[in-house]
């Protein structure tokens, strides 16, 4: 019998892969692909307070080895979450992770008091890659003090575990995973995508209608591997590690460099069951290589 349980905070998660947000919809749309039961845990599309119909088309394009999104943060808003999407996917037996932002502060807060209130919602995790109205667009992630403040703010109002989702466009990620620790963060994820732009030659304009967008898939793995990996030696609560893992060898990857789990995103759109399909594999790794419990690869990386 091999031991797939991590836990998060105060949640304990029947193994370690999840879906990441913004590429699993409410986890509805794949019910029929794959068992969410299987799979520690889905993490919803970014909620916030009120619906929002996000940015104009194009929003998305493909690159080489990924895709670059500008959605917009396109949500229903709380209000619909809660009453047409959640009753549906509590029927699904998934673990739920409620992936939040807002604006200002309060709407943070705000939006966190809801989630704490909803049965069905087992943890949150807060994006802080969205820009802060108040401070002239500065996205929330990239001032460690700011964070920390937001952290504390958030964590007053909410027991459950709370989850700090960090942006990689800043210089040294490591001042951001120690302000989510300091504000009381239950784990941090990282990352969200990467700043990039795509040029069409023929029209001369930008494939993205906005110009830039995020970067997501392979091609940012070994940049997401290395971040998650600094966060993991900076701070002591769990790390969640994301970034283009399309496969167990990768997963594996995030876990040794110090992950207590991982969430895929992009290859979701490729393989439906990806999530699934990769938590079976690694059960079945563990049998072939011995391992009892999957908590000893976390952080079992070897450095001469
Ligand atoms: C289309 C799309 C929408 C996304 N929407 C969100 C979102 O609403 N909130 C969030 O925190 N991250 C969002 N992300 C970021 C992903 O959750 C993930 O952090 C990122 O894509 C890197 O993982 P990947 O390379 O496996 O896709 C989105 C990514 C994509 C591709």
């Amino acid at each position: 019998m091999v031991n797939l349980k991590v836990r998060i905070g105060s949640l304990e998660l029947s193994n370690p892969i999840m879906s990441a947000s913004g590429t699993f919809g409410y986890g509805l749309e794949f019910a029929d692909k794959l068992d969410l039961k299987k799979i520690g845990a889905f993490v919803t599309k970014g909620l916030s307070l009120k619906k929002r119909l996000g940015n104009q088309m194009p929003r998305i394009c493909e690159t080489p080895a990924g895709m670059i999104n500008s959605i917009g943060l396109e949500n229903v808003g709380m209000d619909a979450f809660e009453t047409e999407k959640l009753p549906l996917i509590h029927k699904t037996g998934a673990v739920v992770m409620a992936n939040f932002f807002g604006e200002t502060e309060e709407e943070y807060v705000e939006s966190a008091r809801r989630l704490e209130a909803m049965d069905g919602v087992h943890a949150l995790e807060m994006n802080v890659s969205c820009p802060n109205v108040e401070k002239g667009g500065i996205e929330f992630g990239s001032d460690p003090a700011f964070l920390e403040k937001l952290t504390k703010a958030v964590k007053k109002v909410v027991k459950k575990p709370l989850i700090v989702k960090l942006s990689p466009n800043v210089a040294d990620i490591r001042p951001f995973a120690s302000a989510v620790e300091n504000g009381g963060g239950d784990a941090i994820s990282a990352i969200n995508t990467l700043k990039g732009m795509s040029i069409d030659v023929k029209s001369r304009t930008p494939k993205i209608k906005r110009v830039f967008g995020g970067l997501s898939g392979p091609a940012i793995k070994p940049v997401a591997l290395r971040m998650v990996y600094e966060c993991c030696n900076t701070v002591k609560i769990p790390v969640i590690g994301i970034g283009g893992i399309a496969s167990l060898n990768d997963a594996l990857e995030f876990l040794m460099a110090g992950a207590t789990a991982v969430q895929i995103g992009t290859m979701n759109f490729v393989e439906p069951e990806i999530c699934q399909r990769i938590a079976g594999e690694l059960s079945a790794w563990c049998v072939a290589e011995g391992v009892s419990d999957i908590t000893t690869v976390t952080g079992s990386l070897k450095i001469a």
